[in-house]
C-alpha cells in the first residue's frame, strides 16, 4: 500500500514498496530539518527545486547502492546533502565555473554545522562534481553519486518530470 511521507509541512513524494519505506528510514532525520527544508525555496536546472533534485540524486543513488551491494545508507546521506547550500547560483556574486568548483565545499561545512557526518558520507559531499574538481573520489559510493548527480541534471533540464 502507498504511504504519503510528509515532513514538515511538504508532502514529499510517495512510498511505494518496502524499499522507498527503507530509503526513507535512512534520510528522514534530513528531511525534517529546517536547513533541509529550505532547499524548497531554490531552483536547481531551472524548473526542479534544489530539495527536489537532492531528493532526486539520493533516491537513484541508493537504489543503484542496494542493487550492487555497496552502503546504500551512506550513498542516500551524502546524496540528500550533496548540494546544502542556500543561495540561487545566478544570483552568487561568483562565476558560474567558480561555483561549480567551491560549491562541494560549502555544502560540506553546511551539513557539518547541522549533521553527524561519517567519513563516506564527507567524500561524497566533496567529491560529487569529480572532473569539475580535480581531486578523485576515495570510496565507490562517492563515484555513484558523482554519476548519479549528472544523471538527475541532464533529466531534470531536459526531461522535466520524468524523474
Ligand atoms: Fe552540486
Ligand atoms: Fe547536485
Amino acid at each position: 500500500m502507498a504511504k504519503l511521507f510528509i515532513t514538515g509541512s511538504m508532502e514529499l513524494c510517495v512510498a511505494r514498496s518496502m524499499e522507498d519505506e527503507l530509503f526513507f528510514s535512512c534520510v528522514k532525520d534530513l528531511l525534517d530539518h529546517p536547513e533541509i527544508q529550505k532547499l524548497e525555496d531554490y531552483f536547481q536546472h531551472s524548473r526542479t527545486t534544489r530539495l527536489k533534485h537532492s531528493l532526486n540524486v539520493a533516491y537513484y543513488s541508493f537504489k543503484a547502492a542496494r542493487f550492487l551491494g555497496w552502503d546504500h545508507r551512506s550513498a542516500a546521506r551524502g546524496a540528500m546533502l550533496h548540494d546544502l547550500f542556500h543561495y540561487e547560483r545566478k544570483e552568487a556574486p561568483i562565476s558560474a565555473l567558480r561555483h561549480l568548483r567551491v560549491h562541494p565545499r560549502m555544502a560540506l561545512e553546511n551539513a557539518e554545522r547541522n549533521f553527524f557526518l561519517n567519513e563516506k558520507e564527507r567524500d561524497i559531499i566533496l567529491k560529487h562534481m569529480w572532473l569539475c574538481t580535480l581531486k578523485p573520489p576515495k570510496y565507490r559510493e562517492s563515484f555513484l553519486v558523482s554519476f548519479v548527480d549528472k544523471f538527475c541534471a541532464v533529466m531534470e533540464t531536459f526531461c522535466a518530470g520524468v524523474i
